[in-house]
């Protein structure tokens, strides 16, 4: 029983060896064609040959196929896991003719293939046509020799395929399939044809004519062929099973989401299996090719089909997130055939397990508020549209994942009243908006996008240039014109200016039209592809439809550039110098500096540092020119372009190349996709100065760094510090950093020599000062005041004092920057007479302060007046007076 593997490759090898190219699946995002979803038919790829919009590079061509059908026109979402065929992801195996063969071709080798190599029994097929193709019916009839009841025609869109409601299109001709008669349903044409006993394994397509808004308005060129064989379901044929679900692919997934949950995809939990394992494959196939979970577009359709497994997951009782788990799985059944799929497994993973760890920690509450509204429901009842809003708003279920998980359970899901919760969330919304004075509303910009097509941006080869004025807002409103002093937002058809986007930010300049002046403060993206600007007008009036001059400026503008360019090259430098495991985090570039995140475990040393710097250095100095080449993303992929999966994937990627690798010949030194404005020549950048390293959060360092004039500056700054520290010392440079060092061994020594001296001091031995104590009421007392003498320095001498006393009272005041520390010893022969802490309170309120601490034999104390030391001395007298 050959493999599913097997089967594609039979298919692909038997074309080829009919003079047709083998091409690779192209990226389930379209490239050619903005109007479709996702790629849902092996021709997408091929649309402009077909239409003689370009040059078809070959005559014939054979591909499998990456498509998804969820969402658009084409959506089998929620028939996945309920049905024996239907999946979100499947792989359309196809061999075209542009203009090459026709009919006659098409049939004999669909034919020749069928019974042949995959040597199905004739008996079990029968094929169709179109209504009125004679000469595809008499093709047939001589290659089968069927009877004619067994070539059955077939009016209307069965048989008639187009691509859309504008593009190429022709009659068809297809192959079925007879399941035999244990399954229900009859052959095509007859009443119950939606049985399941009869499938369609095979259509070809002769593509003839073109299509515009689902009219007929031309021939084409030439007369070509397009295939479309599902590979799942003649998996299903040829391993003698009914179901996708059972072929070998599919038995393989599942087994390893049984392994993983520990349980059996039997009785209610097999639809979780299947559901899973489908989207576990369109998740990941659109995961590689670029598209990430969002709340609009592709990237939502992606957020729908990645909830609805994990919900799956949740029924299954997985506790911890499931479905990164088994991408292994998936990669090693088809990695080889798609290797983009194995290139970015660590992302899928990432991916996929980030959205389950978000997801989970609503999924459980969101499930506990369905079941308490659908608590007491019978089969048929509704869940009402609020519900499912608040679901959907709060909780994160898109609706198909409500009506999935209501379907389950024999409910329904008022739509309407979904609708209609949503609408007034929506319009409460836009009047906040209104209110908040904020930008114009995104809802604002998408309508102008659809009407108005993306903005043109010439800024990558030029900084001026005229543009109309599309639109105008004030305060996120329309507008028809503003005036000298008001701040609006202004969208051309044509700008140079940038839009702040991947780190880099926004443009400033300047606007001028006849009578008119504003000044642009920056600019951002709207809608995806609008710059929008956002100007000051300064002098006369801006009117919609006004042409205008716009003006970047030329300075901010050129660091910029150098500061982008220098983050590649830092990027590069800190993956050679730390390590391949170095991953950007995050960017910020601008006119001033650049900005780069990026993850580390430990904090970069001074060498590693220096290390870096020379390594951007030395490439700016190869001052070799930048290349930018417009690719499609998995060609940049595949060319070694560091993947950062931007909002722009899908179109043509920017990649670009920086400088020579310097460790082997013939490398780029720095290769990544980005939309950036960049330097022509590395040379440009100049300089490159690292001027900060630091942590931002767990794992995660952050480097400064300036380029070109600023950082020239910035070392000039710094050694002019070294300059002048050499004037004053009267040495040469170098000398500099001995003679500090040296100067901070004496300046310590010095300072131990002063505290020594100063203690001296106190103890009356340096100066000559009578050391004599005086007596009170026929106690000794040694009373002194200390400057430049802390707290601490005090206990020292109190405790030296107390020794030369004998027996007796020593009290000291310190005064150090104004403020006095207070210092009272007594001997132990004395202290059932004088309490020391009675006496430094005494000393302690005198001189202004609180009160003081300790026991009868020692205690000290802190007063703001330091001038007042004299008096504090006398409050200790008068207190031993008693
Ligand atoms: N383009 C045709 C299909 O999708 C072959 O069925």
């Amino acid at each position: 029983m050959p493999s599913l593997n097997e089967i594609r490759a039979t298919y692909l090898n038997f074309f080829a060896a009919d003079g047709h190219e083998k091409v690779h699946s192209a990226p389930l995002v379209p490239q050619n064609d903005p109007s479709l979803l996702f790629v849902n038919a092996g021709m997408v790829p091929f649309k402009d040959y077909f239409t003689g919009a370009s040059k078809p590079p070959y005559p014939r061509a054979t591909s499998s196929q990456k498509c998804v059908r969820a969402g658009g026109k084409h959506n089998d979402l929620d028939n996945v896991g309920y049905t024996a065929r239907h999946l979100t992801f499947f792989e359309m195996l196809g061999n075209f003719s542009f203009g090459d063969y026709f009919k006659e071709h098409a049939i004999d080798r669909a034919w020749k293939l069928v019974t042949q190599d995959f040597d199905l029994d004739p008996k079990r097929l029968l094929v169709t046509v179109y209504i009125d193709d004679d000469e595809a019916a008499a093709i047939w009839k001589k290659v089968t020799g069927f009877s004619d009841d067994k070539i059955i025609r077939i009016a209307g869109s069965d048989n008639f395929w187009a691509m859309g409601d504008s593009g190429p299109c022709g009659p068809c001709t297809e192959i079925f399939w007879d399941h035999g008669d244990k399954i229900a349903g009859g052959p095509p044409g007859s009443p119950d044809e939606d049985g399941d006993r009869f499938v369609e394994i095979w259509n070809n397509v002769f593509m003839q004519f073109e299509k515009e808004n689902d009219q007929i308005v031309r021939n084409l060129p030439k007369p070509s062929v397009d295939t479309g064989m599902g590979l799942e379901r003649m998996t299903t044929v040829l391993q003698g099973v009914h179901s996708v679900f059972e072929t070998d692919l599919f038995k393989t997934l599942i087994a390893a989401s049984e392994e993983a949950t520990s349980t059996k995809a039997a009785g209610d939990q097999a639809a979780s299996h299947r559901v899973i394992a489908d989207h576990l494959r369109s998740s990941s196939f659109l995961i590689a090719d670029g598209v990430t979970p969002s709340n609009e577009g592709r990237g939502y359709v992606l957020r729908r089909i990645m909830r609805r497994a994990m919900r799956h997951a949740h029924l299954l009782g997985a506790a911890d997130p499931l479905m990164h788990r088994l991408v292994p799985t998936l990669v090693d059944q088809m990695g080889d055939a798609y290797p983009e799929l194995a290139r970015a497994q660590a992302f899928i993973e990432d991916t996929l397990k980030q959205e389950e760890v978000r997801f989970r920690t609503t999924l459980g509450r969101g499930m506990a508020l369905f079941d308490t509204a659908v608590q007491g429901f019978k089969p048929g009842d509704m869940l009402d549209g609020q519900t499912a809003f608040t679901l959907s708003d709060t909780y994160g279920f898109p609706l198909d994942l409500t009506q999935d998980e209501a379907r389950r359970r024999g409910f329904s899901v008022n739509v309407d009243g979904f609708e209609a919760a949503m609408a007034e969330q929506r319009q409460r919304s836009r009047e906040n908006w209104k209110g908040s004075g904020q930008s114009a509303n995104a809802g604002e910009w998408l309508a102008v996008r659809d009407r108005m097509g993306p903005t043109v941006f010439t800024g990558y080869d030029s900084i001026d240039g005229s543009g109309e004025v599309l639109a105008l807002m004030n305060g996120g409103a329309p507008v028809e014109a503003a005036e000298a002093g008001e701040i609006v937002e202004v969208l051309f058809d044509t700008t140079p200016f940038y839009a702040e986007s991947g780190g880099q930010t926004g443009d400033q300049g300047t606007l001028e039209w006849p009578g008119g002046e504003a000044e642009v403060l920056d600019v951002k993206k709207h809608a995806g592809d609008l710059h929008v600007l956002s100007v000051q007008i300064t002098a006369g009036r801006l009117e919609m439809g006004a042409r205008v001059a716009q003006q970047v400026d030329a300075d901010k503008r050129m660091t910029t550039r150098a500061n982008h360019s220098a983050a590649h090259l830092l990027h590069t430098a800190l993956k050679n110098v730390l390590g391949a495991a170095v991953a950007q985090k995050g960017q910020l570039v601008d006119s001033e500096r650049a900005r780069f995140d990026f993850s580390h475990g430990a904090p970069v040393t001074e060498d590693e540092l220096a290390a870096i710097e020379a390594e951007v250095n030395a490439v700016i100095r190869q001052n070799v020119p930048a290349e930018t080449k417009l690719m499609a993303p998995a060609d940049a992929i595949a060319a070694g372009a560091i993947a950062l999966f931007g909002e722009k994937y899908g179109d043509e990627v920017r990649v670009l190349t920086l400088g020579r690798s310097l460790t082997s010949d013939n490398a780029p030194y720095s290769v990544e996709l980005c939309g950036g404005t960049h330097v022509a020549r590395t040379g440009d950048i100049g300089l490159f100065k690292i001027v900060q390293e630091t942590g931002v959060a767990a794992g995660v360092r952050r480097i400064e760094a300036l380029t070109g004039e600023a950082a020239r500056l910035y070392l000039e700054a710094q050694a002019g510090v070294t300059r002048k520290l050499a004037r004053d010392f009267k040495i040469q440079t170098p000398d500099v950093l001995p003679r500090v060092e040296a100067l901070q061994g004496s300046v310590k020594a010095l300072e131990k020599q002063v505290a020594e001296l100063k203690k001296q001091l106190a103890l009356g031995g340096g100066s000559g000062a009578s050391s004599a104590p005086e007596e009170i009421g026929g106690i000794k007392l040694m009373a002194r005041v200390l400057d430049g003498v802390d707290g601490k320095g005090l206990r020292g001498v109190a405790e030296d004092f107390r020794k030369q006393v004998g027996t007796g009272v020593v009290a000291l005041i310190g005064v150090t920057e104004g403020k006095a520390a207070v210092t009272v010893a007594v001997t132990s022969d004395l202290t059932d007479r004088v309490n020391a802490a009675d006496l430094a309170r005494a000393a302690v309120i005198a001189m202004g302060g609180q009160g003081a601490g300790g026991k009868p034999d020692f205690a000290q104390g802190g007063a703001p007046d330091g001038s007042k030391a004299e008096e504090g001395l006398a409050a200790v007298r008068e207190a031993l007076k008693g």
